[in-house]
């Protein structure tokens, strides 16, 4: 009998005991190929010996100082060479210990903002459907995915949800992809027409979709539209890369491929690559500067933010992602991994959309590829395919609900920087029965 209160009562969980490279290996000695780093957190594998060892000096060094009385070396450093490569005018960095922590900071932080630049009227968040932000109070409060709101909606920060943009399900036949996206932000323009110019604080997106819409990436033009609106009613952008960002899709951070800055940019999952759990927020100087120059402190905090090993952990992985050229080998591998699902399951019955970019790949799923139908959500085919993964010795990470965050099953692939050819192989050839299983046992 287990003490650990498990997130899912049901399941017997195997025990996890070590880690090799892409690998991890179980108490039974069974070896799990990670195509999904965990949560898209495992950028470096599994055992990497040189982020092992940064930690343990720090560890030797000084575990923990709270940032109350001090700042350390690995923090400084840390947040040195996050601002070194920002986009333009982000060179702040805020740490906190996960991303919803990091999205909680960058709410409050553009409330403060608020204060301090005589807005205090300024209140309302515009968020999209079917996105996630975090499983806090506040992150939750600014995700779109019905599914998870549900249970906690009496909790919940009254915030605002403009749609997507979901091409596959949602751009019309014929409809241009300049046209979609000025459909879209039409739309952000009348809801914060709705709500009242001078009273949204601030629209949040994730750059790239993750958990629960599937690596689903803007139509060109989508981002710079929505910069300009932000920028002509005075409101904050602020992306969630905390899934997508530092090397995931095949960039540093994915806004630099939609060429537009926002003025906070959260950071978790692949910054401390799992090796510590650390998310931060970068933030632009027009934030920091109100903030220096009007009150002179941001009113939050946490007691293990810019945590000293945390942040050594996380300074060793973003030195390897850079001094190893990781980025570029997203890039590359992510053609790779493209490639083998365009081949493996371009023509399937049932896989309705291949989508993604870099390392950060979805297949949906569909009853039927003509009319994009759904599985019933009963059936719950995508833990099926997840069970059937497992027994074939990969991880993957299958969701539910992304139509309407209850109905629509995808597959959301997100391995490790240093995936080899071969091990993509292995990829393709575990999970393609174990979507056919799986299908198999819902009919
Ligand atoms: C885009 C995004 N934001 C925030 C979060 C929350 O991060 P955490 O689970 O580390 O709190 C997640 C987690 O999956 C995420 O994908």
């Amino acid at each position: 009998m287990t003490h650990v209160f498990h997130r899912d009562q049901r399941q017997a969980y195997p025990v996890a005991v070590r880690g090799e490279g892409c690998y991890i290996i179980d108490s039974d000695g069974r070896r799990y190929l990670d195509a999904a780093g965990g949560a898209a957190v495992s950028c470096l594998g599994h055992s990497d010996a040189e982020v092992i060892a940064s930690i343990e000096a720090q560890l030797r060094r000084l575990p923990y100082a709270v940032t109350s009385f001090f700042t350390t070396e690995p923090a400084e450093e840390l947040a040195d060479l996050l601002a070194s490569d920002a986009p333009p005018g982000l060179d702040k960095v805020w740490f906190a210990l996960d991303g919803s922590e990091a999205v909680e900071s960058a709410l409050k932080l553009a409330r403060q903002w608020a204060i301090e630049t005589g807005q205090p009227q300024r209140r309302e968040i515009i968020s999209r459907r079917q996105s996630y932000h975090g499983n806090t109070l506040g992150a939750l409060s600014a995700g779109g995915n019905a599914f998870r709101r549900a249970p906690y909606e009496p909790l919940l920060v009254p915030m605002h949800h403009v749609s997507p943009c979901y091409p596959y399900r949602e751009q019309g036949a014929g409809e241009s992809d300049g046209a979609y996206a000025e459909r879209l932000a039409r739309e952000l323009e009348r809801e914060i027409e709705r709500l009242g110019a001078q009273s949204v604080l601030a629209f949040i997106a994730e750059t790239v979709v993750g958990a629960t819409l599937g690596s689903a990436c803007a139509v060109p033009g989508y981002f710079r539209r929505v910069r300009e609106v932000c920028d002509r009613y005075g409101a904050l952008m602020i992306l969630d890369e905390v899934m997508c960002g530092l090397g995931r899709t095949g960039h540093l951070h994915a806004c630099l491929a939609e060429d537009v800055v926002p003025d906070l940019l959260c950071l978790a999952k692949g910054l401390g690559a799992g090796y510590q759990p650390i998310g931060a927020v970068l933030i632009h100087r027009k934030i920091s500067d109100a903030v220096a120059s009007g009150s002179g402190a941001f009113q939050h905090g946490h007691t293990f933010m810019g945590h000293a090993a945390g942040c050594a952990g996380a300074l060793a992985v973003q030195t390897a992602i850079r001094n190893r050229g990781l980025v570029d080998s997203v890039r590359d591998r992510g053609r790779a991994l493209e490639k083998r699902l365009r081949d493996r399951f371009g023509g399937h019955a049932h896989v309705g959309d291949i989508r993604g970019r870099g390392l950060f790949w979805t297949l949906e799923l569909v009853r039927d590829r003509d009319t994009k139908k759904p599985f019933d959500p009963a059936l719950g085919l995508q833990a099926r395919v997840k069970a059937e993964a497992m027994l074939r010795g990969l991880t993957c990470y299958p969701m539910p609900g992304c139509v309407d965050g209850r109905r629509g099953d995808h597959v959301l692939l997100a391995p490790p920087y240093i995936i080899t050819e071969h091990q993509l192989d292995e990829l393709v050839d575990k999970l393609a029965p174990a979507i056919d299983a799986a299908i198999v046992s819902c009919n």
